[in-house]
Order: C-alpha cells, then sequence, then structure tokens
C-alpha cells in the first residue's frame, strides 16, 4: 500500500476508535479562558473532584500540551503510563479515582520544554482520545491552554457532541474583553457554555493572630456576574483568592477535597451541582 494510503487507513481507524471512546461518556466539559493564569486547571480539577465527591466517575483531559500543569495540581508529577489498554494506554489513577490523561505522563522530566506546532498538538490530543481507554465515564474535564489557539479548536472537531465549555475569568475589566473571546470560540466550536466563573473574587484572609476571616476586595468583584448577565449566560459563582488552593494542590489533594467547608470549596460544589442541573435537564 502507498504511504499515504496507509496513513489515511491508520487515521480512519483511529476516528472510529475516538468515536468509539466517546459514546462511553456521558458527559464531556471543556474548561477555557482568555489568558493564562485565571485559573482554569484550578477549576478542571476541582470541578473534577466536585464531580467525583457527588459519586460520578471522572476523568480530566489535560489537553494543554504546552503546559500540562494537571498532574502537577493532582500531586502526580513523576508519575508515569502504567498499564496499556485495549487501545493503546490507560488513564494513570489518581488516588481518589479520577482517571487522568496528560503529556506530563510520557515527558522525561517535569520540566521537559513543549515546543509543538498545532499540527502535532491536534495529534496528541487526538491520541489522548482514541486510544486512551477512558472506560465508561459519568464525566470527562478536559482542561485547555489559554486563548483561542489550536487545542480548543482540535477538542471541537475532534468530539462533535461535547456538552459545553465553562468560562473562567478574573474579575477585572481587561479579563472581560478576554471572556467574550472565548464566548466567540465556543460560537465557532459550536458548543455550549455552561456558565461562567468568576475566580480570584475577593480574598479571604483568617488574622494569624486572632483567626477572625475577613473577606478582602482585592482584585474587585463582580465582573463576571455582570458580563454574564449582559450576555444571557448562566454565572456559576465566585472563587475568593485562599492560600490553601494553591498549597492543597501542592499536596496533590484537590482543595474541594481538603477543605470541602470553606467559602471556594463551597462555590466550586455549587457550580458543580448547577452544571449538573443544566445538563440533565438538557438530556
Ligand atoms: N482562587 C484561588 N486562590 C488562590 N490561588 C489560586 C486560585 N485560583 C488559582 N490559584 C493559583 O493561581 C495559579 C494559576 O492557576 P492555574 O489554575 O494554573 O491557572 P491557568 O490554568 O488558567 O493558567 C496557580 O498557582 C493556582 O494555584
Ligand atoms: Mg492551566
Amino acid at each position: 500500500m502507498e504511504d499515504h494510503q496507509k496513513r489515511k487507513a491508520e487515521m480512519e481507524k483511529q476516528m472510529k476508535m475516538l468515536e468509539h471512546n466517546m459514546t462511553l461518556i456521558k458527559y464531556k466539559i471543556a474548561v477555557m479562558s482568555g489568558k493564562g493564569g485565571v485559573g482554569k486547571t484550578t477549576t478542571a480539577v476541582n470541578l473534577a473532584m466536585g464531580f467525583k465527591m457527588m459519586g460520578y466517575s471522572t476523568g480530566i483531559l489535560d489537553a494543554d500540551v504546552t503546559g500540562p500543569d494537571v498532574a502537577l495540581m493532582l500531586g502526580m508529577e513523576g508519575r508515569r503510563i502504567e498499564q496499556t489498554g485495549p487501545f493503546g494506554m490507560m488513564p494513570v489513577m489518581h488516588h481518589s479515582g479520577i482517571r487522568v490523561m496528560s503529556l506530563a505522563f510520557l515527558l522525561q522530566t517535569p520540566d521537559t520544554p513543549v515546543i509543538w506546532r498545532g499540527p502535532l498538538k491536534t495529534t496528541v490530543i487526538r491520541q489522548f482520545l482514541a486510544e486512551v481507554y477512558w472506560d465508561q465515564l459519568d464525566f470527562l474535564i478536559i482542561d485547555l491552554p489559554p486563548g483561542t489557539a489550536d487545542e480548543p479548536m482540535s477538542v471541537g472537531q475532534l468530539i462533535p457532541d461535547l456538552d459545553g465549555v465553562v468560562i473562567v475569568t478574573t474579575p477585572q475589566d481587561v479579563a472581560l474583553l478576554d471572556v467574550r473571546k472565548s464566548i466567540g470560540m465556543a460560537g465557532k466550536m459550536n458548543v455550549p457554555v455552561l456558565g461562567i466563573l468568576e475566580n480570584m473574587s475577593g480574598l479571604i484572609f483568617t488574622c494569624p493572630d486572632c483567626g477572625k476571616v475577613t473577606e478582602i476586595d482585592l482584585f474587585g468583584k463582580g465582573g463576571g456576574e455582570k458580563v454574564a448577565g449582559e450576555l444571557g449566560l448562566p454565572f456559576l459563582g465566585r472563587i475568593p483568592l485562599d492560600v490553601k488552593i494553591p498549597e492543597d494542590s501542592d499536596k496533590g489533594n484537590p482543595f474541594v477535597a481538603e477543605h470541602p467547608d470553606s467559602p471556594a470549596a463551597k462555590a466550586f460544589k455549587e457550580a458543580v451541582k448547577m452544571i449538573v442541573a443544566k445538563l440533565e435537564e438538557e438530556k
């Protein structure tokens, strides 16, 4: 067979596996934002943990190929693919039972820089969807890189029945401009916006001397809710800044599980409930 014919046949086989894999997953949700550092990966792991805590079987796909942080935030850096599955790889299991796949599990060292062009990124994401044995899942959360680059487009094309995107923003006005771009992207991908989550919204500060808890308005508040209102999109809530969030991810247990009664964890759990309600009402 000619080389390109062989490649075409392989690609068709892979797309069949991908389609089959996706039929086993009930809800597929991507987390996106206009820019980096707003808390997408934090949101992806805490939403996933929130679904898990409600008893749903859950997986996370790290589609941020050039900055694969999911493993780090789940305390799984240094882990490697351990088993092969029927189509290629088995996801790596977090101690909570969340199934995780990230390029980090395939890299030699965690700080290996990943400098790839678009087509290669698409190849990796396609492989992670087709050749990883996700098995039956209630939720697959896909952590996207910032912006409107190749990855969101690839995810949109490879998963035509993507159930929706969650858009993460910080409260400032500049961030809100990016929200509009993300919404435009979701539109191009033909995917519904499940809602907007405002992260780093106010600072919860516990006084080390007297233990008094104060909320400080650090970067402003309410911008995400305002833009959601203007655009007629659901507002999924405000997640305050909490120093325990980065601490917990260093320890490998997402904040919602480690500090379930804190205001930020309660806000994440509320967002999880709203997403479940919205999806269940539509199916
Ligand atoms: N609500 C929050 N409170 C405190 N730190 C946060 C909060 N949200 C995110 N962070 C921290 O901010 C940094 C960037 O978050 P991350 O989730 O990696 O953003 P992104 O994936 O959008 O680049 C991380 O160190 C994370 O622990
Ligand atoms: Mg990230």
